[in-house]
């Protein structure tokens, strides 16, 4: 199996576990008061189902899809609209890791290595927006 198919499957299995996303949320918020602040007024429930779409989009990107939907977010995050800096995104791909390991009970090395690529890759687009 190659990396991405290991990492679209594992994918699977954090979305049919049922607290993945809130604990990713709750690792994510615990790791910064930078993290937080920028959650203050959002509405947990709705941005859970929002980052499911956007971590698939992270995945089918680095599956071959086009990088249109990638960008979008580039612009949304970027200092001149959100203003979410770039060194949060390493937050953002710790906390995610965190939360594979506890809820993918299949996900070995490899497949972790493979997620790391798939979140570095999608992470760059995302950041090229920061200030374009
Ligand atoms: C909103 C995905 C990283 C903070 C969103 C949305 C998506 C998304 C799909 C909703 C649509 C939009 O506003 O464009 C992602 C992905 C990330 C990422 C895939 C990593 C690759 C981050 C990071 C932060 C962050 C590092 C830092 C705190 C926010 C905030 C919102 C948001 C504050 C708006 C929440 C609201 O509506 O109140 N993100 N995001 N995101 N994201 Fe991200």
């Amino acid at each position: 199996m190659n990396a991405t198919d290991r990492v679209m499957q594992s994918y699977g299995r954090c979305c049919a576990s049922p607290a993945f996303f809130d604990d990713f949320y709750r690792h994510f918020l615990a790791s910064s008061p930078a993290v937080r602040e920028k959650f203050l007024n959002t509405d947990m429930a709705a941005q859970k189902l929002l980052l499911r779409q956007g971590i698939l989009n992270l995945v089918m990107h680095a599956r071959g899809m086009p990088d249109t939907k990638l960008r979008a977010l580039g612009c949304s995050h970027a200092r001149n609209a959100m203003d979410i800096r770039p060194e949060l995104y390493d937050l953002w791909l710790e906390a995610l890791l965190k939360t594979i390991v506890e809820h993918d009970k299949q996900a070995d090395a490899t497949t972790l290595q493979g997620w790391r690529e798939v979140l570095v890759k999608g992470i760059s687009v995302i950041k090229a927006g920061y200030d374009a």
